[in-house]
């Protein structure tokens, strides 16, 4: 039985006080044992990794959003996967739609920035989907097989726990147009058996593969019910404390 995973991903949202009081509202509920069968995970902006990795006291494990796959140099404004090692940074999100839309990064690069992940033990959270265009003109199930193909290329796996795959169909997030559990589970599934192509059946039985784009406390049961969903990255609702901890309980009931 694979466990839950919720992973909370703030983009560039909140000041550090807002920051702080979220945690402290994460924890205190976290702490109370409500947890048996459910991951937590934060993404907040660089910037307060190290100083909310303070506050976590055991309970909220810490993402990145980002790092650079190469090991250290002239790159200004990049961040490496050692640095994020130094703030407690146990994940890292990697090929998030916004960074292949806004930065322009590749397939190519995102497969260099998973080896430079995976090798300095940190565990990414890769995120593949397709876009309204993609699906509307049925090419979203050979898109997402590229994206895996490529992103995971000569990266070899021995376990599924040193990896997390997201699923965020591109048309779903930050629209309040979320995939139905059918649309969800359809390619959940279609993701486990390329990832059993391309290792085993015992990592495609293990890893985990999340669900992400619009998300929320009102449907997250149903999408976590659903027999491949592992889990949800999400935005929007990882903001608010009260929206979280209803997705986190979701999980724990799916
Ligand atoms: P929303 O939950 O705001 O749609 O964002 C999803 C996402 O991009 C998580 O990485």
């Amino acid at each position: 039985m694979r466990k839950k995973i919720v992973a909370g991903n703030w983009k560039m949202n909140l000041s550090l006080n807002e920051a702080f009081n979220l945690i402290d509202a994460l924890v205190e509920n976290l702490q109370l044992g409500i947890l048996k069968n459910t991951k937590v995970i934060v993404a907040p902006s660089f910037a307060f990794l190290h100083p909310i990795s303070g506050r976590l006291r055991n309970t909220i494990a810490l993402a990145a959003q980002n790092c650079s796959e190469n090991n250290n140099g002239a790159y200004t404004g990049d961040v490496s996967a050692e640095m994020l090692k130094d703030c407690n940074v146990s994940y890292v999100i990697l090929g998030h739609s916004e960074r292949r839309k806004y930065h322009f990064e590749s397939d190519e690069q995102i497969n260099l920035k998973l080896k430079k992940a995976l090798s300095t033990n940190l565990i990414p959270i890769f995120c593949i989907g397709e876009t309204i265009e993609e699906r509307e003109s049925n090419k979203y199930f050979q898109v997402v097989k590229t994206q895996l193909i490529k992103g995971l290329a000569d990266i070899n796996l021995s376990n599924a726990s040193n990896i997390i795959i997201a699923y965020e169909p591109v048309w779903a997030i930050g629209t309040g147009k979320t995939a139905t559990p059918q649309q969800a589970q359809e390619m959940h599934a279609f993701i486990r058996n390329e990832i059993k192509n391309l290792y085993n059946d015992l990592l495609a039985n293990t890893i985990h593969i999340l669900y992400g784009g619009s998300c929320n406390a009102q449907n997250a049961l149903e999408l976590f019910k659903c027999e491949d969903i592992d889990g949800g990255l999400i935005g929007g609702a990882s903001l608010k404390a009260n929206d979280f901890i209803k997705i986190i309980e979701a999980a724990e009931k799916a």
